[in-house]
């Protein structure tokens, strides 16, 4: 039993990972979250690996400091740039028994359970795109099941999202024209992973643009079935999270901004905190 709160961490460079955050409590509602947005930061899909790596550390660091014993880094950039380093160099000797996850890995093994012809798309941002992560992983971990991955990055579809742009001629523009592109590279795939968190929010253009007998990968939904599959299978990690169904909103920017735009991706009403990180 639990006595001190440690809620499950979820940390991304800004609003998107609210997307994983809503799925993982529709599916697993009796644990608590505590939710840190980077937002001062954001966006990290530009940034180098040096400064992602640098960024995420700190935030994984300070969610431990907060009690989390599980950090789910909901954020494609930072898992593609920072997840590795921090389980291989920092978690063995930062905390030994606390855990980070990321998002791609349940991706490419849900990609690896649907895919028929074993031929895949990623759309993500430029940072996650350039890290090659999910080439690489798909080839790692899909047992061979994935053949050959094509990747389109797509730069403006975060921006678009968190300026309410989801249903407008220039947001058709820009989402037709990277699927087109998607495409062109490889015209027979049949799965295309939404690698970025913000995505969700633009199902319905991408839906208009991608043909239909394509399947789409989407991240919460997938992170939400991984997780608790993985909480499953690790009791010991199960034990050490707290239940209640608490709710933490903690943000590096304006408190206010978070709560408005944090409407966009949630639908209910939040309150959130303002935090300095070190
Ligand atoms: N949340 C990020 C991702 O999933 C996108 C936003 C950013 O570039 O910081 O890649």
């Amino acid at each position: 039993m639990v006595h001190r709160l440690s809620p499950i961490g979820v940390f991304d460079s800004g609003y998107g990972g609210l997307t994983v955050l809503k799925e993982l409590r529709k599916r697993l509602p009796h644990y608590d979250y505590l939710y840190l947005g980077d937002n001062a930061r954001t966006p990290y899909g530009t940034r180098s690996f040096r400064v992602v790596y640098e960024y995420t550390l700190q935030s994984v660091r300070f969610l431990f400091e907060q009690g989390c014993h599980l950090v789910v880094i909901a954020c494609n950039t930072a898992s593609a740039k920072a997840l590795r380093n921090i389980q291989q160099l920092d978690l063995p000797h930062m905390a030994p028994e606390r855990r980070v996850l990321g998002v791609i890995r349940p991706c490419v093994e849900k990609v690896a359970e649907v895919t028929r012809n074993g031929k895949v798309g990623v759309l993500g941002t430029p940072g996650t795109v350039a890290s090659l992560s999910y080439p690489i992983e798909l080839e790692k971990w899909s047992e061979g099941k994935v053949v050959s991955t094509v990747q389109e990055a797509c730069p403006l579809w975060v921006p678009l999202v968190e300026n309410y742009e989801l249903n407008s001629p220039g947001t058709d523009y820009f989402v037709e024209k990277n699927i087109t592109a998607l495409l062109e590279k490889d015209p027979e795939i049949d799965t295309v992973v939404l690698g970025c968190t913000h995505y969700p929010l633009l199902m319905p253009v991408i839906r208009k643009f991608m043909p239909p007998n394509i399947r789409l990968i989407n991240q919460g939904e997938v992170v939400a079935e991984k997780l608790e599959d993985y909480l499953h299978r690790h009791p010991e990690i199960r034990a050490n999270i707290s239940t209640g169904g608490g709710m933490r909103y903690l943000t590096t920017e304006n408190s206010d901004l978070f709560e408005s735009k944090a409407g966009l991706f949630l639908d209910e009403i939040i309150k959130a905190e303002t935090v300095v990180l070190k």
